[in-house]
């Protein structure tokens, strides 16, 4: 492959960098490795022996870390997965007892300019997988789906109010063909745009979700990520839109209690017991400079949580 620079800008790179609190000689995983700049950050932190386990579920963005990061050697090992199975591939590499792990969820911006990945409301192509090599694609879900599946994907995955009548608008002009063709479909249904939006934004976000079962993964890989680190070792997950920003707060918050018990149960009988002391009560949210310089840094929160 050619060699071709990412285009991508970390959010919150030092923000990130700062939570995981990175230590010379620690064990870390990147399990969104993406353009590799929380990587990159990584290994010059933990210099000069430390290490790092990079994930990412597309092959193209791998390969592009994986020059970006050649200098560093045997310190940066590059594994193309799923973080859905970042346990399992932890245990592989000898990762266990990580002192930290970062996940950056959703799309990177080299995916984005990708004409045929069809991540982009103008793109030719109609695919949405962060990996190509597996599972249905948004074409299949678009053209194949019955009206009623359709707008409830819509409905779950985009919270969209309209997702009844873009279905309808669908499934009426199949087959749809490219990104843009569905952008078209979805724009006429629900007429202009919404503010700065484009009006087929929820749309999209749902479809990609439902492509890659994101939240489903995502549950997925939480507790996983609790068994993979030490005690003292940091989980830092920055997300891009509510629905999995919910599921991370939700899982620290549970994971904080050593009792998840019904409020009105007088007695315990969970049996739960704390793994994670949250350190962010609140969210970090990118300043209003990097949301000038990098507008998909806008609807960023970052939330960090140590390993009891
Ligand atoms: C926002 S980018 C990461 C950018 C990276 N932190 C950086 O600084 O360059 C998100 C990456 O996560 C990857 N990704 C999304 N879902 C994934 C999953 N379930 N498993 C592994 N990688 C995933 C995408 O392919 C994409 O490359």
């Amino acid at each position: 492959m050619q060699s071709v620079a990412t285009r991508h800008i970390s959010v919150l790179y030092q923000e990130t960098l700062d939570a995981l609190a990175i230590r010379p000689g620690g064990r870390y995983i990147d399990g969104t490795c993406g353009g590799g700049g929380h990587a990159e950050g990584i290994l010059r932190a933990n210099a000069p022996d430390g290490r790092l386990l990079a994930l990412d579920a597309d092959p193209t963005a791998l390969e592009r870390a994986r020059q970006r990061l050649a200098s560093f050697g045997e310190r940066a090992l590059l594994v193309h997965s799923s973080f859905g199975e970042i346990e399992r591939v932890a245990h592989e590499h000898g990762f266990d007892d990580a002192d930290g792990i970062v996940l950056d969820l959703g799309l990177s911006s080299d995916q984005l300019a990708d004409e045929a990945r069809g991540f982009s409301f103008d793109s030719a192509g109609l695919d949405m997988r962060f990996d190509p090599t597996r599972g249905p694609s948004a074409s299949d879900l678009v053209n194949r789906l019955d009206e009623h599946e359709l707008a409830d994907l819509i409905y779950h995955y985009g919270e969209e109010r309209n997702s009844r009548r873009i279905a309808r608008a669908i499934v009426a002009a199949r087959p749809v063909e490219s990104a843009q063709h569905l952008a078209d479909i979805v724009a006429r249904a629900v007429g202009g745009r919404r503010g700065r939006l484009h009006p087929a934004t929820l749309t999209f976000q749902a479809l990609r979700i439902g492509v890659n079962e994101e939240l489903e993964v995502l549950e997925t890989a939480l507790p996983q990520c609790i068994a993979l680190l030490k005690s003292g070792g940091r989980l830092a997950i920055i997300t891009f839109h509510s629905l999995e920003d919910r599921i991370v707060k939700n899982f620290y918050r549970t994971e904080s209690r050593d009792c998840v018990c019904p409020p009105e149960q007088p007695i315990c009988t969970c049996g739960h017991r704390a793994t994670l002391n949250s350190i962010t009560r609140k969210p970090v949210e990118p300043a209003q400079a990097e949301v000038t310089g990098n507008p998909r840094a806008r609807s960023a929160k970052l939330r960090v949580a140590q390993r009891l």
